[in-house]
């Protein structure tokens, strides 16, 4: 088999998009997303609707993503896919999907495990942007994950931390919530906290030893504090609005910063690298580039729509298990709590 023109296909299907991509060698051809919209107004992912809805999007996610790369389907020489961790119903739809047409083309099927897909999508070749050398830190922070990683190669990895309950897009979802902005919050979050007050008001952090993370403290403290102040004054919420979400931002980001540097502390480990959809916070991506000055780091972000859920990074290590001839069988399961 040629591993020197080598075309795959990614599909990702673990929470609520449906993904598909195409790689050549290291680079994207396409990058196709379907993001559910109905949970919005659920306030969450409803895992019912959302392995329904993968059934709809999937065909037209993955002719869009060939189309897209200007490719057939007779040009692949595999299919990855995400085999999890993630919701069962919607990683069974994925996992179907790609064995039968691996199965159809008669070519290699390759799992992904989606959490080491977050932390390879820094070797997806992009303009501009450097690749982490081995050993790193990856953290990875999103509505789903909330982990630190240390990386001594592509598939030498261990969690080295990680959340005890809430991820941290849960924290900034739940709060959100309870300030009554719309499903997900922390976009708005984010863009509120730039006008306000970091530290108009001031919530404890979690006391929680060595790496690992809790969120639902600090949820459970904002709400307490926003039922006293609205008891108060009716109008506290909307009054104070930007600065509450500023305090809040600060609080997470010191969390997540607290035990970045203890993790660095630890290893000696001064590359440090994040992903997932809370990687777009500006606060976060600040507090890392003052790092870099500070503490002598070197930090990675990878491309926003490499970072969220994506199949390009589903293909990504598709391709790179694929140069390792690494396969799986077509008895493969999807795997709901897949560990790293
Ligand atoms: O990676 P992602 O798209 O999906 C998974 O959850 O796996 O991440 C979505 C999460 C949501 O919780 C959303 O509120 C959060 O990422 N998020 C942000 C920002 N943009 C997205 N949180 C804080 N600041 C942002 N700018
Ligand atoms: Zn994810």
């Amino acid at each position: 088999m040629s591993k020197q023109n080598v075309y795959i296909l990614g599909i990702e299907s673990s929470c609520d998009d449906t993904a598909a991509a195409v790689i050549h060698n290291g680079k994207i051809l396409s990058n196709m997303i379907a993001s559910q919209k109905i949970h919005e107004m659920y306030g969450g992912v409803v895992p019912e609707l959302a392995s329904r809805a993968h059934q709809q999007n999937i065909v037209p996610v993955v002719a869009q993503a060939l189309a897209k790369a200007n490719i057939s389907k007779d040009q692949l020489q595999a299919i990855a896919f995400t085999r999890g961790p993630g919701l069962m119903g919607s990683l069974l739809v994925g996992t179907s999907f790609a064995k039968s047409i691996a199965y159809g083309l008669n070519i290699p099927l390759i799992d992904v495990n989606h959490m080491q897909a977050h932390i390879l999508a820094h070797f997806i070749d992009e303009e501009g942007l450097n690749k982490p050398p081995f050993p790193f830190l990856a953290m990875t922070i999103s509505g789903g994950h909330t982990q630190i990683v240390k990386v001594e190669n592509y598939f030498d990895m261990k969690v080295i931390g990680e959340t005890i309950d809430d991820a941290v897009g849960e924290a900034f979802d739940k709060s959100g919530k309870i300030l009554g902005l719309g499903y997900p919050a922390g976009p708005e979050i984010d863009r509120r906290a730039a006008l306000g007050s970091p530290k108009a008001f001031k919530f404890t952090k979690p006391k929680v030893d060595g790496l690992n993370f809790s969120f639902s403290g600090l949820k459970t403290a904002i709400l307490y504090f926003i039922q006293k102040e609205t008891k108060a004054n009716k109008n506290f919420i909307e009054e104070n609005l930007n600065d509450i979400c500023a305090s809040i931002q600060y609080t997470i980001i010191g969390i997540l910063m607290d035990k970045l540097k203890l993790a660095s502390k630890q290893t000696g480990i001064k590359h440090i690298a994040i992903g997932g959809g809370v990687s777009a916070n500006s606060g976060i991506r600040q507090a890392l580039k003052d790092s870099e000055q500070k503490f002598g780091w070197t930090s990675y972000v990878p491309k926003f729509e490499f970072t969220t859920d994506n199949a390009a990074m589903i293909a990504m290590v598709g391709y790179l298990k694929f140069l390792e001839s690494d396969f799986s069988e077509q008895n493969v399961t999807a795997s709901a709590r897949l560990k790293i």
